[in-house]
């Protein structure tokens, strides 16, 4: 059967009704577009466990902080619609901006301890647009589940608060990160980086790694971000926005082990900026 493109808020609830009518679980991946093996696996995921699998592709406008990357980021419909089909979703919701965001937006979700630190820091509003569109995308699809991927912690972690907050009724199902076999994690923003960029890539995951290794042979957290920092500042083209150790759930920096923890990441390499993160 091919894959249905619904385009309305309309024609999603219809077909929403139609599948709980014929008594399927509903699940839901939100996704940008320009889908990769990272966005495929969440696809899988939610195939194996969903009667009915909704891909939602939406550049969403309110989450850029920069509206430069909102309008060069990639957008290819029909290439992505040809992905969700091989991948085995039942629909993709592609929305247009009016029919998401009929007038300027007048309620946000926020989450503001959990936004405070890594990619919060310096990205002012973003998990705010994040928060508030899945939200949305939530309320529109009224999925049983949905499907996010470990590779950007912070906002599983924002979007695992606001469900348990708002008592929304829905299973926030976490995905590890898929990535490349040298161990740079796929990503839509692999593509910009020039071969010689792409060739200091996965010097993140390996100092991530060492920062992990540090961790579970006994240093403090203080000593393993510094090993994992040392490696990479031998490598000048690489510019380290954040490394951090922090609680797996609140976010925070940690000065002590004393729970779950992961060690996250955000650098540069020329102009593309990559983020990345291990739980230990
Ligand atoms: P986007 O960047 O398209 O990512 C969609 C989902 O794919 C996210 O849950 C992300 O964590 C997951 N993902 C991306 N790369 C991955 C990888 N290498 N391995 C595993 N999962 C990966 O994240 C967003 O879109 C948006 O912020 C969104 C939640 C859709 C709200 O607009």
């Amino acid at each position: 059967m091919s894959i249905r493109l619904l385009k309305r808020l309309a024609e999603l609830r219809e077909a929403v009704r139609q599948a709980r009518q014929a008594g399927q679980r509903i699940g839901l991946v939100p996704t940008m577009g320009a889908l990769h093996a990272g966005h495929g696996i969440l696809i899988d995921r939610a195939r194996a466990e969903s009667g009915f699998v909704i891909v939602t592709i939406f550049v969403n406008p309110i989450q850029f902080d920069r509206p430069s990357d909102f309008e060069r980021y990639t957008r290819n419909l029909p290439a992505d619609l040809a992905y969700c089909q091989q991948r085995g979703a039942d629909a993709v919701f592609a929305p247009d901006a009016a029919e998401v965001y009929p007038h300027p937006p007048r309620v946000f979700v926020e989450a503001p301890g959990l936004s405070e630190h890594l990619c919060g820091a310096n990205r002012p509003g973003h998990f705010r647009g994040v928060a508030t569109v899945v939200a949305k995308l939530f309320q529109m699809a009224q999925p049983d589940a949905a499907y996010f991927g470990e590779k950007d912690a912070q906002q599983l972690a924002i979007i695992q608060a606001m469900v348990e907050d708002l008592n929304m009724p829905i299973a926030i199902v976490p995905v590890p990160t898929v990535r490349d076999p040298d161990g740079l994690a796929i990503s839509s923003r692999n593509s910009r980086l020039t071969p010689q960029e792409r060739s200091k890539a996965p010097l993140l995951y390996r100092a991530l790694q060492s920062a992990a290794n540090g961790l579970a042979a006994g240093a403090v957290p203080a000593q393993a971000r510094q090993s994992a920092l040392d490696m990479l500042s031998r490598e000048p083209a690489i510019k380290v926005e954040y490394l951090e150790v922090v609680d797996a759930r609140s976010m925070t920096p940690v000065d002590q082990i004393r729970g779950p923890v992961r060690i996250a990441a955000a650098i540069w390499l020329g102009e593309t900026r990559l983020i990345d993160n291990i739980p230990t």
